[in-house]
């Protein structure tokens, strides 16, 4: 797998900031297989049981500390010390619903968080890639049928969405100031954004996701109760978007001073299901259970009804497109949760092997990244 985006990961030092986290397990685990000396830095695994744990991703990493982003100092040193060539900041508050609960720590965290990384990479002079992870719901949502464009407005209806839209200008204000791209030969720092929609893939736990909302009920033969069946949202595989972030690092690390903006990787159009949607697919995937749209907590809070990204950009400036559809990502996710059922396999291997196999399917579809143009 050494040879996928154009060999840029072999032998480099990676920090992934929120690898105790869903998204960060996976990608310190993919870093790892690609030859990276992965780095971690991130509060304990959210979730018990947790993929980090599970996984044992620890295992793979270089080195690794707990320790909170909101904490500048602490940061700062972390980064200073491993000295990484390329950072993925994916630490955040990830929870709409949480964010209701808790407004303040969710802005301290995502907001404040992403100033404490980008004073951390200011000081390191080794860093040649910084990409921010922020999300789909950084955009001011109008409820309407269009997909949203990497240049339309920020906004955020709720404290979570509204933090992502806050973390963009904070990268946005960066890069103008200290990261340019017209001064990258003197600062050397390419700086980008991400945002990617609805993640779904074996080892979420998180409360009020549909994924693990269903596992939970389907374990217990109890009912999945499903809180906005007519929501629309892009979902796609963890390891899609995980695809675009590497592919993008990649292109950054490169060729300086072309890719530093905001891109937007979701499923395309036909990734674009209600939430009802997916309960039947993941259902009829497992092999039993039922769902139901009575869920008594439906409208306690605002959540967005209509939600899409357009990836023209990526499709086209970097010739990244999707490799699964949503029967695909589906099938992967209940497949890992079956295993993780069955109690009879290692789930670090389960997981690698889906990256493998993933890898692979990109690879016959053509799909840039993955092919092996040197044909070793
Ligand atoms: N999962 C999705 O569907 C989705 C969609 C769009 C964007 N995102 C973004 O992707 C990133 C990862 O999301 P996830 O689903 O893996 O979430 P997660 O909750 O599984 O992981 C979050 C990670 O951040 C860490 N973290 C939280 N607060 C911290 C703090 N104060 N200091 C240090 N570390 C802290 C956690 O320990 C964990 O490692 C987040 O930035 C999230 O907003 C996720």
């Amino acid at each position: 797998m050494k040879h996928q985006f154009n060999h840029v990961y072999h032998g480099k030092r990676v920090l992934v900031t929120g690898h105790t986290g869903f998204k960060g397990s996976w990608l310190s685990l993919w870093l790892s297989e690609l030859g990276a000396e992965v780095y971690g830095y991130a509060l304990d695994a959210p979730t018990d049981p947790s993929l980090f744990d599970d996984a044992d991703v620890a295992f793979v990493l270089a080195g690794h500390e707990i320790g909170d982003v909101r904490d500048r100092q602490n940061l700062k040193t972390y980064v200073r010390k491993v000295q990484p060539q390329i950072v993925f900041h994916l630490a955040a508050q990830p929870l709409v619903r949480f964010s209701y609960d808790e407004p303040a720590e969710t802005f301290e965290t995502n907001v404040m968080g992403t100033v404490n990384l980008l004073e951390a990479v200011r000081n390191t002079p080794s860093v040649r890639v910084c990409q921010v992870i922020t999300s789909d719901k950084c955009y001011e949502n109008r409820e309407w049928v269009y997909a949203y464009r990497e240049n339309d407005p920020m906004g955020g209806y709720d404290p979570y969405s509204n933090s992502k839209g806050c973390s963009e200008l904070v990268v946005s204000s960066y890069r103008q100031s200290f990261f340019h791209s017209d001064r990258i030969s003197e600062h050397g720092v390419s700086l980008s954004s991400v945002r990617a929609g609805n993640v779904i893939g074996g080892g979420d736990w998180a409360l009020d996701r549909i994924i693990p909302d269903c596992i939970r009920a389907l374990e217990k033969c109890e009912p999945i109760n499903i809180r906005n069946p007519h929501a629309i949202r892009p979902w796609q595989h963890v390891l899609e978007p995980l695809s675009g972030y590497l592919w993008l690092a990649a292109k950054q690390y490169q060729e300086p001073g072309k890719f530093e903006e905001g891109w937007n990787f979701g499923p395309g159009s036909i990734g674009n299901v209600p939430v009802s949607g997916i309960a039947a697919m993941v259902v009829k995937e497992w092999g039993s259970g039922s769902y139901s749209c009575e869920h008594p907590d439906a409208d306690r809070v605002h959540e967005a009804k209509f939600l899409k990204l357009d990836i023209t950009k990526a499709n086209d400036v970097l010739e990244w497109h999707p490799a699964n559809s949503v029967g695909d990502a589906i099938d992967m996710t209940v497949g890992w949760y079956l295993a993780w059922s069955s109690g009879t396999e290692s789930l670090r291997e389960v997981t690698i092997d889906q990256i493998r196999a993933y890898s692979e399917k990109a690879a016959r579809s053509g799909i840039f990244w993955a092919v092996n143009r040197d044909g070793q």
